[in-house]
């Protein structure tokens, strides 16, 4: 199937600073796309390009087979969302809602059916005489998005939508988004800084950085399978573990050898393995007999609501693990550590001596 929307080497310098570097995407109908990275990583600029707010220097955009690399942002059959909302404060709702049908020059009486329907999609019906000062955030934020979906667009366009709103706001807005986009089945592309907004919300996620595209895959596969030291650091918590191949299928690390399923390469090679807190097994007895089981110590253990976030010491390296939070593990407890061969994966060939490893806080 041919994709809905498709990004094609997509360059945009702002005078010699490169914001984004080559960028290609695809994305299918219907899909939940997200664009996550740090700030500064070029999301807003890239999705400013699919809307028409900025001229690439380099490359195109395609709607199906349509390139609208340099049609007017109106004529694109894309539709915005500002971070910032963007409403216009001296309008009411229902008037902020029907700003881009009259921009279209759809007439009235339909203009107004149309503005009706997204307010009751968004759950603001009778809120149409108000004006956004007079709205809470996160209603302020579900206007915005009425706004956008009115023009009924091919591909809506979400920037960090959420960033304005308190932690509890977010997540009951970020599911309505969601259960709204699906019921839809409206393509979106949604930018956003934050991990975990990422993998709740998307389809597929593609992680940026520096304006390049790192990895692109469904919110598993990037955070199970992370294509580089960058993807495991940004998208979750890792463990990194400097290692030497010894043999395929196993390496040396800390002192101790370790098995990890499905590696080649020469011995001598140093790598940099990854496993996440919660892949690491902790218990409080010795383990005799079995591979890849460390004797450690704990150092802190932090109450995290759900889990227990433990640091242990061990083969000269600092674990983050998280247990169940009902687990009595108090700092130097001694406990052993296992380490599943299918969960250490290589995510870096590495390149200085820096022997230091274990986890990131
Ligand atoms: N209009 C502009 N003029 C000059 N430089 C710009 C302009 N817009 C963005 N940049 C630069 O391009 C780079 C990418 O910016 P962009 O706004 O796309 O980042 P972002 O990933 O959206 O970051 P954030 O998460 O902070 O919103 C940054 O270095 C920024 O300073
Ligand atoms: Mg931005």
């Amino acid at each position: 199937m041919a994709a809905h929307l498709r990004l094609v080497n997509v360059v945009k310098r702002f005078g010699a600073a490169v914001a984004v570097d080559g960028v290609s995407l695809e994305i299918e109908e219907g899909c939940f796309f997200t664009l996550l990275g740090p700030s500064g990583c070029g999301k807003t600029t890239l999705l400013r390009v699919v809307a028409g707010f900025h001229t690439p220097d380099a490359g195109d955009v395609f709607l199906r087979d349509r390139r609208i690399t340099h049609l007017p942002p109106h004529a694109r059959g894309t539709a915005m969302v500002f971070q910032e909302y963007a409403l216009f404060p001296h309008m009411t709702v229902a008037e902020n809602v029907g700003y881009g049908l009259r921009m279209r020059r759809v007439p009235p009486a339909r203009a107004r059916d149309r503005v009706a329907r997204v307010l009751e999609l968004v759950g603001l019906l009778g809120h149409e005489a108000k004006y956004p000062h007079q709205l809470s955030g996160g209603q302020q934020q579900r206007v915005a998005l009425a706004r956008a979906l009115v023009v009924e667009p091919e591909v809506l366009l979400l920037d960090e939508p959420l960033s304005n709103l308190d932690a509890k706001l977010r997540l009951r807005v970020r599911d309505e988004l969601r259960e709204l986009q699906r019921r839809l089945g409206q393509t979106t592309v949604y930018v956003t800084h934050d991990q975990e907004e990422a993998l709740a919300l998307s389809d597929r996620v593609a992680v940026l950085n520096h304006g390049r595209v790192l990895q692109v895959g469904t919110p598993e596969d990037v955070y199970r399978n992370p294509a580089s030291r960058f993807v495991a650091e940004f998208v979750g918590l890792a463990n990194f573990v400097p290692a030497e191949v010894v043999a395929p299928g196993r390496v040396r690390a800390g002192g101790v050898e370790l098995h990890v399923d499905g590696l080649q390469g020469a011995s001598g090679r140093r790598v940099v393995l990854a496993v996440r807190p919660e892949e690491v097994r902790v218990r409080q007895e010795p383990v005799d007999g079995k591979p890849n089981v460390l004797r450690g110590r704990v150092r802190s253990a932090t109450f995290l609501g759900a889990v227990r976030r433990v640091t242990v010491e061990a083969a000269g390296l600092v674990w983050i693990v998280d247990v169940r939070a009902d687990e009595p593990l108090a700092p130097q407890a001694e406990v052993s550590l296992e380490l599943p061969a299918e969960r250490l994966r290589v995510v870096e060939e590495e390149r200085t001596d820096d022997q230091r490893g274990g986890g990131r806080s």
